[in-house]
C-alpha cells in the first residue's frame, strides 16, 4: 500500500506529497504496512526523536514527536502546527500588567487605519476653526429682501433701504473692516439707511472715543437715515445692569451732531416713511421703575394711523410686548447676531432673547406686525459659523391700505 497524497483517515491529519518524500528521503522507501512492522515501528520511533528537538517551545506537553508529526498506527503522519493555545486562549488577560508605550513607526510610509482619521480629525477640526475664527466673521453677506409696507407712498415704491446693526466698534472690529462696509453701502446709494443698535461694543471711554471719531464716516441714506442704541451702547451685555451712562450721553449727542436721527421712544418722518424708535428693552427707558409701555404704544399707535411705517427696535423681544395694537408693518431688529454660531439640527445654542424663535431674518408675528433680525457686522467675539454677518437691502412695495384703528 502506498502513501497517499492528500489527507484521508480520521480526518485531522494531513499528508502531504512533500513532506512523505522528506520522510522517506531520512527513513527509506515503504509502505504503511512496513511502517507498521516491528522494524519500521522502530524507524518511526527514531523519527520522532530526532526531529523532537524542533518542538515549538510552547509546546509544553512533550509527547515523543515534534508538533506536526503524529503516530497513527506505528504511521507518522503530518498534522499542522497548532495555535499556541496556552498563551493566547486561556484565561483572561491580566491588563494591569501591560503598560501601552509611545511608539512611532519607523517606516514613514506606514499609516495606520487609526493614525489616518486621526489625522483627518485634526485637519477637519483645524480647517473649522480657521473658517469660525479667521473667515466667516469677515465674510459679509448682502441678502436682498422685498418689504411690503401698508400705506406706502407712491413716489416710494422700489424705493431701497438698508439695515445696518450690531457693529460693535471696538477691539474685536477693527475700524478698517468697518470703513469698508461704510464705503460699500455709500457706493449703493440707497434711499433710506437704517441702523438697529450696538453701535459700540463697551460704553468705556476708550470705546466711546473711536466709536465718535468714526460716526462721522457712517453712510446716510439720500432720502434719510434713522438709528436706534442697543444694549452694548450702555455698556451691558446683561439685562438691566446700567453703567457708563456719562459715555453713552456722549454717543448720544454725537449721534444728533451727526444728524443721524437717533431716536429713543421717538419717531421721524423722512420723505414720507414715517420711522418710529425703541429704546433699547434691556437699557432704554422702557424701565424706569415700571414698565413704560403706554408711551410706546401710543407712539406706535398714532404714527403708524398717519401712514407708512417701519419701526427700529434693537431687541427682537420687543415683538413680543403688548405695544403693537393694530400695527401691520415691519419691526427692523438686530442684536442676536443669528446666533453668531449655528449648527445644523440644534440651531443656535445660545441666544439674548427671551423668545428662542428669534434668531434672524423675517417673522410673521401674532397679531399682524412683521419683524426682519439682521445679523449685525460686527460682534463681541470674533466667532461665526453659520451666521454671516450681514447687510440688508430692502427694496419697499406697497401692502395696501391700512384700515385706521
Ligand atoms: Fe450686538
Amino acid at each position: 500500500m502506498r502513501f497517499p497524497s492528500r489527507a484521508t483517515g480520521d480526518g485531522a491529519s494531513l499528508i502531504t506529497g512533500y513532506k512523505l518524500k522528506s520522510l522517506r528521503d531520512k527513513f527509506g522507501t515503504g509502505s504503511a504496512t512496513q511502517f507498521g512492522t516491528g522494524s519500521d515501528r522502530n524507524s518511526a520511533k527514531r523519527f520522532c526523536a530526532a526531529t523532537a528537538t524542533q518542538r515549538p517551545p510552547h509546546q509544553t506537553d512533550n509527547p515523543s514527536c515534534p508538533p506536526w508529526i503524529v503516530v497513527h498506527f506505528g504511521i507518522p503522519i503530518f498534522s499542522p502546527p497548532q495555535r499556541p493555545a496556552n498563551a493566547i486562549i486561556q484565561g483572561p488577560v491580566n491588563r494591569s500588567l501591560i503598560t501601552p508605550k509611545t511608539a512611532v513607526p519607523l517606516d514613514p510610509k506606514l499609516v495606520t487605519r487609526r493614525s489616518f482619521l486621526r489625522r483627518g480629525a485634526v485637519a477637519t477640526v483645524a480647517g473649522l476653526g480657521i473658517y469660525a475664527f479667521g473667515i466667516e466673521p469677515r465674510w459679509v453677506s448682502v441678502d436682498h429682501h422685498d418689504l411690503p409696507i401698508p400705506d406706502l407712498p407712491d413716489h416710494l415704491v422700489n424705493a431701497t433701504a438698508i439695515q445696518i446693526s450690531d457693529l460693535h466698534v471696538g477691539r474685536g472690529v477693527e475700524e478698517s473692516y468697518l470703513r469698508r462696509q461704510f464705503d460699500y453701502i455709500d457706493a449703493l446709494k440707497p434711499d433710506f439707511v437704517f441702523f438697529t443698535g450696538d453701535y459700540l461694543d463697551n460704553a468705556t471711554q476708550w470705546h466711546t472715543d473711536k466709536g465718535i471719531k468714526l460716526l462721522s464716516h457712517m453712510p446716510r441714506g439720500k432720502l434719510g437715515t434713522a438709528c436706534v442704541l442697543g444694549n452694548h451702547d450702555y455698556g451691558g451685555s446683561t439685562p438691566k445692569v446700567a453703567k457708563n451712562a456719562p459715555n453713552t450721553e456722549r454717543l448720544i449727542n454725537a449721534f444728533e451732531d451727526q444728524g443721524l436721527n437717533l431716536l429713543i421712544n421717538d419717531a421721524v418722518e423722512l420723505s414720507g416713511l414715517n420711522v418710529v424708535g425703541l429704546p433699547d428693552l434691556w437699557y432704554g427707558n422702557f424701565w424706569q421703575g415700571s414698565f413704560q409701555k403706554d408711551f410706546a404704544r401710543d407712539l406706535i399707535a398714532s404714527t403708524a394711523n398717519s401712514g407708512a411705517t417701519i419701526t427700529l427696535s434693537h431687541n427682537p423681544d420687543t415683538a413680543d410686548l403688548p405695544i403693537w395694537d393694530g400695527y401691520q408693518s415691519w419691526i427692523l431688529c438686530g442684536h442676536t447676531h443669528g446666533g453668531q454660531c449655528k449648527f445644523p439640527i440644534i440651531g443656535a445654542p445660545r441666544l439674548p432673547v427671551a423668545n428662542y424663535n428669534y434668531v434672524s431674518g423675517k417673522y410673521q408675528i401674532e397679531g399682524g406686525h412683521k419683524m426682519y433680525i439682521n445679523r449685525g457686522i460686527g460682534h463681541s467675539a470674533r466667532v461665526r459659523f453659520m451666521a454671516r454677518p450681514e447687510i440688508t437691502v430692502f427694496r419697499l412695495t406697497s401692502a395696501g391700505k391700512q384700515a385706521k384703528a
